[in-house]
C-alpha cells in the first residue's frame, strides 16, 4: 500500500507539517510505503491556460509538477494537508490543484480519464481561528480536486485554534485522531 501525503504548508515542521507526519506514522506502522512531497520546496508555476493540447497529454510545463503527477498515479491512498490562509488553501495547495486542468480537460473535453485507477484521499487541515467555514470553503475545493482524479474523498481531520508554529503539539487529541486516520488509510 503506496500512501502520499501532499503538504500544502510553507511552514516546515509547523502545525501542518507535524500532524501529516502523524497521519504518516500511523500508516507506515500499520504496513504502508509512506510518501511526503512539500510542494514548498518544489518549483513550479500555476497553471498557465495554454489550452492548446490536441490530446490527452499530460501538462506541457517542464517544472517540478512533473515528479507530482506520477507519485499521485502511483499512490493509492493520498492525504492532502494544508493550514487554511484567508479562509481556503494555501497558495501552493492551489497551484498544484490548478497544474491538474490537463487532466480535468482530458476527462470531461476528451473522455479520456488519465488518472482513472480509483485512490482513497484525506484532507488535513489547520486554522488559528475556530471558524468552520474556513474548514468549509476548502473542503469543497479539495473535493474538486478529488474528483477529477478519481479520488475517494473518505477522511478528514480539522484542528482549530493552531496558530502558533507547533501548538499542535499542544492537542494531543488531534494528534491521536492524526494517527489514527493514518491506520485507517493503510487498513481500508
Ligand atoms: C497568510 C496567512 C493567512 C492566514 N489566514 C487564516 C485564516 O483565514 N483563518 C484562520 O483561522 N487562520 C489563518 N491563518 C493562520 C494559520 O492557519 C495558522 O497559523 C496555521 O497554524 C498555520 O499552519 P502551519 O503551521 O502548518 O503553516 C493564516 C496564516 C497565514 C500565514
Amino acid at each position: 500500500m503506496k500512501i502520499l501525503g501532499i503538504n500544502g504548508s510553507p511552514r516546515i515542521g509547523g502545525n501542518t507539517d507535524i500532524l501529516l507526519d502523524k497521519v504518516l506514522e500511523g500508516a507506515k506502522i500499520s504496513g504502508a510505503e509512506t510518501e511526503k512531497i512539500i510542494l514548498n520546496k518544489l518549483k513550479f508555476v500555476g497553471c498557465q491556460e495554454c489550452r492548446e493540447m490536441p490530446d490527452d497529454r499530460p501538462c506541457i510545463i517542464q517544472d517540478d509538477m512533473q515528479s507530482i503527477y506520477p507519485k499521485i498515479k502511483n499512490a493509492e491512498r493520498i492525504i492532502v494537508a494544508s493550514p487554511i490562509f484567508f479562509g481556503s488553501i494555501t497558495a501552493q495547495t492551489k497551484a498544484m490543484i490548478d497544474r491538474f486542468q490537463c487532466v480535468w480537460r482530458a476527462k470531461y473535453v476528451l473522455k479520456k480519464d488519465m488518472f482513472s485507477e480509483k485512490k482513497i484521499g484525506a484532507f488535513i487541515s489547520v486554522e488559528g481561528s475556530n471558524i468552520e467555514y474556513f474548514f468549509t470553503n476548502a473542503r469543497q475545493i479539495i473535493k474538486n480536486f478529488f474528483n477529477v482524479v478519481n479520488i475517494e474523498y473518505k477522511y478528514e481531520l480539522f484542528c482549530p485554534q493552531t496558530d502558533k508554529k507547533n501548538s499542535i503539539l499542544d492537542k494531543p487529541d488531534c494528534l491521536e485522531k492524526a494517527f489514527e486516520l493514518g491506520k485507517k488509510l493503510a487498513t481500508f
